[in-house]
């Protein structure tokens, strides 16, 4: 049973009514805008939420959830660099996300290069963060092993003694990633599992022309 059946009718009719492809941006940034903003709009929970896959050394794909946190010529998120995702992606500086938008029958997958934004874009953002989420982001050695719970409760204690009575600093160990679309796939689902998928290709990276395909569901 489905908590939200307002979402549950809005669902059957963009199965009903499909994705046409003349109905399509030429520029997938602003398809995704109009299918990020619909969703925002219509109350899905999270939008922002998305799903990022890294590359391990061995060629094991990693896959995360991480929040959307910028849009402009790339998909930008932010993280401790020195995590496990942080580490597969400065090994291997290639990423494929997903936008498992299902609530509303849709999803998006963008698969490109990445780097990272500049120190400045992070100092940015960070300041923009909850006093407990920066204090959190200097405890937190993200994707180590932990003895307890109590060393992770510790060691957020500490950083907020240290930084009592100051601003909290952007820790160099934490800031964000852009990812640069080669590919960008936009999914409606229809009945009879005729979906409607088109996905946008391009060689270069940015100021780009984008070839559109309508792929087999
Ligand atoms: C909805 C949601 C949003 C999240 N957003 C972020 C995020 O923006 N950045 C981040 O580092 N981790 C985020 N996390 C936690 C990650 O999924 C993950 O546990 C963490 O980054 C460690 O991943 P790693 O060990 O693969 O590096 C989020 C988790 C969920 C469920």
């Amino acid at each position: 049973m489905s908590a939200c059946p307002d979402l549950d009718v809005l669902r059957s009719e963009l199965q009903e009514r499909g994705l046409r492809r003349a109905e399509l941006a030429d520029d997938p940034f602003e398809q995704f805008r109009r299918w990020f903003d619909f969703a925002t709009e219509v109350g899905l929970h999270e939008p922002e939420a998305m799903i990022v896959s890294s590359v391990g050394d061995d060629g094991v794909p990693s896959s995360r959830h991480v929040l959307l946190r910028g849009l402009d010529h790339g998909f930008v998120f932010f993280t401790n660099y020195a995590s496990h995702k942080g580490r597969e992606l400065a090994a291997r500086p290639v990423a494929a996300i997903c936008f498992p938008w299902n609530l509303l029958a849709r999803q998006v997958r963008v698969e490109g290069t990445v780097e990272r934004v500049t120190p400045a874009e992070s100092d940015e953002y960070f300041a923009t963060r909850p006093r407990g989420s920066q204090i959190g982001a200097w405890a937190s050695d993200q994707s180590e092993v932990l003895d307890g719970r109590a060393s992770l409760e510790a060691r957020w204690a500490a950083a907020e003694t240290r930084f009592a009575g100051t601003d909290v600093p952007r820790p160099p160990h934490w800031g964000g990633f852009r990812v640069f679309p080669r590919r960008v796939e936009f999914w409606q689902g229809r009945p009879s599992r005729l979906h409607d998928r088109f996905r946008y290709t391009t060689d270069r990276t940015v100021g780009t022309e984008w070839t559109i395909d309508r792929l087999s569901p």
